[in-house]
């Protein structure tokens, strides 16, 4: 199961682990895009507690159990703290932190009847984290949230067989990036030992080997793309 499936990045992760031949499960607040036989998508809200409670219910009827979860939906702010009002950090948390974590709680209900070898959540971070980008308080302290939780969810759920890792992910062109102007995008390419411009192509890799059997011995781990240090 995929998050935020209708545009960017988890629409590319969708259509590329469709056409590996997976059955895919992807949610967005507007109807889905994806067309595909094994592609089922739900409309949800998840920043709604009961919606996301009332999605899982209905995949344990439809499917029985995931294989997977990657938590990829979520939003950003680009502000200045002084200028970025308390309910614009609140909405951007209930989106970015607590419906990541109430996704996992779900998730893992379904998760344990996995037959999966190695059954994973895979949440998506971001480079704003470790270079404390200036204008993204809200963003980066989100995403360091969810980082926490990659370290601590891993813990919980080890004796489970469920692991729990994180991909950091450098700027990519999408709907949340089209208001970042374009110096701004090139200023932090520059920083990255990769100088180019990440794509949805590039996390595919990483993604299939985060949530797949190859990588059972890993968990915990928030693992940066493009050479950020
Ligand atoms: N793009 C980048 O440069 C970049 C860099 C680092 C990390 N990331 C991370 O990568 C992830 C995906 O980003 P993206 O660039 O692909 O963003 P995007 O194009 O804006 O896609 C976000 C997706 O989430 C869905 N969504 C938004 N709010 C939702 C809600 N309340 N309930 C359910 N679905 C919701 C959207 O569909 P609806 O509008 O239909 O709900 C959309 O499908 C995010 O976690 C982001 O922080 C992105």
């Amino acid at each position: 199961m995929i998050t935020g499936t209708r545009t960017g990045i988890g629409r590319g992760l969708a259509e590329h682990l469709l056409a590996g031949g997976h059955e895919v499960i992807g949610c967005s607040r507007k109807p889905g895009v994806v067309e595909h036989e094994r592609y089922h998508h739900h409309q949800v809200d998840l920043t709604d507690g009961g919606q996301v409670k009332a999605l899982f219910r209905a995949l344990r009827g439809a499917h029985g159990h995931l294989d997977a979860l990657v938590n990829n939906a979520g939003t950003s702010v680009m502000n200045h703290f002084m200028l970025t009002p308390e309910e614009t950090t609140r909405r951007l948390f209930d989106l970015n932190f607590f419906a990541v974590l109430n996704c996992c709680r779900e998730a893992v209900k379904l998760l344990r009847r996995s037959e999966h070898p190695s059954p994973a959540i895979l949440t998506l971070s971001s480079v704003a984290v470790p270079w404390a980008l200036d204008g993204h308080l809200a963003y980066s302290a989100s995403k360091a949230a969810v980082e926490q939780l990659v370290r601590v969810m891993s813990k919980e759920l080890a004796d489970q067989g469920i692991r729990v890792n994180g991909l950091g992910v450098p700027p990519v062109s999408t709907v949340l990036t089209r208001t970042v102007p374009r110096e701004r995008i090139d200023g932090l390419v520059a920083r990255q030992a990769i100088n180019r411009l990440c794509t949805t192509a590039d996390l595919a890799g990483p993604v299939e080997f985060l949530i797949g059997e190859k990588s059972a011995f890993v968990t915990g781990e928030t693992i940066f793309l493009g050479g950020v240090n």
